[in-house]
């Protein structure tokens, strides 16, 4: 029998190292064989450590299991899917996952991580070796025709941003992943890279292929220990066997690929500043133009993307750019892995064709407030995403959408709140935000944010509310139009969404003033 518990940092966080020795244990005590092996995660995180039995009629779940309740289990012939009170059924028949449309995170939970074999037994690499077949421009149009546009935030088109590096010439090319995620309530970059390593790996390879680059970096922030081992582990064992390296499956082509450790700085996950980092330089953000495209890591051209649009890489050359395209609404092509966190009930990672609302997802999946107050405001997007009140719920998952309200989709991270939350408080959060990780290199930003904190804190004291409220208006005008890059850029977002959905958080009763 083969029992599963998940190694990813969550699981592990929940218990799941102590449940998988007490299992062990017990099996050694019962003198009963089993194999255990450790997956990634499923993404149900109110049901971690989620431990998963194979059965003849698929894998069978429970949980959440702790210490205490695995000699129960074992009485109740857990190992043959015997019924339990933690006992869930089916794993693919759980509400929440059976809903979801899981293209890029197919294999996150089933497959153990870094076990080749096991990829490969799941589909792993079959979109490498079509694209090893196909010249530049073709693996290039695959990925502009499937609609795939920057998971990372920005929503730029994917193919377009291949395109041009592609018709860049240049001796030397480059591809980055950006695995720096550091948007509060995010976490489908770590998802993958633990649950899943190899799909990120074939995907830069992909991208290395097509656009002639040889040498891939993923810049990973040292708060994922777990990541940073993993993909470590499956990039050496595909170089072991020639899917990385100087002649990739004896094609002749070539890619090196390493993980380079962030130190923490929020900053450095924006690209240009990123690219300083792995120069050994200071995180500072560059001037644009030049664009990455044309002139990036070391003045070459380079490939930057986010993890999610480097991993949706392999399933769009497997199945085709067609494929892909076939989910979601509008512009706003494919899946979306979004990510519920906050105050929420079932939190989790929900992996579906954009055009849900925001209230299906907080409802039907969040199973609203883990509080049982109402759910007053959600933020979208991280921390410089706008807060969203309840009037706003009814808003399907999509780029344009979302920007008709002046809101963002951003990295697909959604944080809710519960009625006890003084968005005045968020809004000047926001602000020491923009301060504490601001790189100094434009005025807005490095002062703004500052001064943004201590009007917000006079507004918050009463103090001149007809004078200081267009005041913080002013401030954030400038700090939109004036910012070198999306940190002071965006800030504007959380603040003036929460003075413009929540004036009675900041004291404004006087229409007057806001
Ligand atoms: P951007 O709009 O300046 O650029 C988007 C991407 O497209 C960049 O890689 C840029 O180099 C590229 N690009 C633009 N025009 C191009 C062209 N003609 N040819 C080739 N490439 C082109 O946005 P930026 O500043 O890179 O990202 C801001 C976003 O990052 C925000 O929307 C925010 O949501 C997100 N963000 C994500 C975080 C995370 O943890 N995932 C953290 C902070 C912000
Ligand atoms: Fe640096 Fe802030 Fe200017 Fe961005 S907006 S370049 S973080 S000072």
């Amino acid at each position: 029998v083969t029992v599963y518990v998940p190694c990813d940092s969550a699981a592990v966080a929940l218990g799941a190292d102590r449940v998988v020795k007490a299992i062990c244990a017990e099996a050694v005590k019962r003198e009963v064989d089993i194999q255990l092996v450790r997956n990634g995660s499923r993404g149900l995180f109110w049901l971690e450590p989620l431990v998963e039995v194979s059965t003849d009629t698929g894998r069978a779940a429970y949980g959440p299991v702790q210490v205490k309740d695995v000699t129960g289990l074992f009485d109740a012939d857990f190992l043959t899917g015997g019924a339990h009170p933690l006992a869930l059924g089916l794993t693919e028949g759980i509400p929440y996952l059976k809903r979801q449309e899981r293209l890029t995170f197919a294999r996150v939970g089933i497959t153990a991580p870094v076990n080749l074999d096991d990829y490969l037994a799941h589909d792993g690499y079959r979109g490498l070796k079509n694209a090893l077949g196909m010249s530049g421009a073709d693996i290039v149009k695959h990925v502009t025709d499937s609609g795939l546009r920057g998971r990372g935030g920005a929503a730029f088109p994917t193919g377009i941003k291949w395109n041009t590096v592609l018709n860049t010439a240049s001796e030397q090319k480059y591809i980055i992943c950006n695995a720096d995620e550091g948007d509060s309530g995010t976490y489908s970059d770590r998802m993958i890279m633990e649950g899943d390593p190899f799909v990120l790996i074939e995907g830069m390879t992909i991208a290395g292929i097509a656009v002639g680059a040889n040498q891939g970096y993923i810049y990973l922030r040292c708060e994922y220990p777990h990541s940073h081992k993993a993909l470590n582990e499956a990039i050496s064992k595909a170089y072991a066997v020639g899917y990385l390296g100087d002649n990739i499956l004896g094609s002749g082509r070539k890619f090196d690929l390493e993980v380079r450790l962030g130190a923490g700085a929020y900053i450095c996950g924006e690209e240009t500043s990123l690219m300083e980092s792995l120069e050994g330089k200071r995180g500072l953000v560059r001037f644009k133009p030049p664009l990455p495209a044309i002139s990036g890591l070391f003045g070459k051209p380079t490939i930057i993307n986010n993890v999610i649009s480097l991993a949706s890489v392999p399933i769009i050359l497997d199945k085709g750019g067609e494929f892909y395209k076939n989910f979601g609404m509008g512009r706003s092509r494919g899946t979306l892995p979004i990510q519920l966190a906050g105050n929420l009930k079932y939190p989790g990672l929900i992996e579906l064709a954009f055009g849900l609302t925001l209230r299906e997802l907080l409802y039907d999946f969040g199973g609203g407030s883990a509080s049982g107050r109402p759910i007053k405001a959600v933020q979208v997007g991280g921390p410089l995403g706008a807060y969203l009140p309840e009037s706003q719920f009814d808003t399907p998952m999509d780029y344009e959408a979302f920007a008709a309200i002046w809101a963002v989709l951003g990295h697909g991270g959604i944080v809710a709140f519960d009625d006890t939350v003084d968005m005045a408080e968020m809004a000047r959060y926001s602000m020491e935000f923009c301060k504490i990780e601001s790189c100094g290199k434009c005025t807005p930003c490095r002062i703004g944010s500052t001064r943004g904190m201590e009007v917000i804190e006079d507004i918050m004291k009463g103090q001149d509310l007809n004078k200081n409220v267009p005041l913080l208006r002013d401030l954030c005008n400038t700090l939109l139009n004036g910012s070198l890059c999306a940190l002071g850029g965006m800030t504007p977002y959380p603040v003036l969404s929460a003075l413009n959905h929540f004036p009675a958080d900041f004291g404004i009763t006087d229409q007057a003033n806001a």
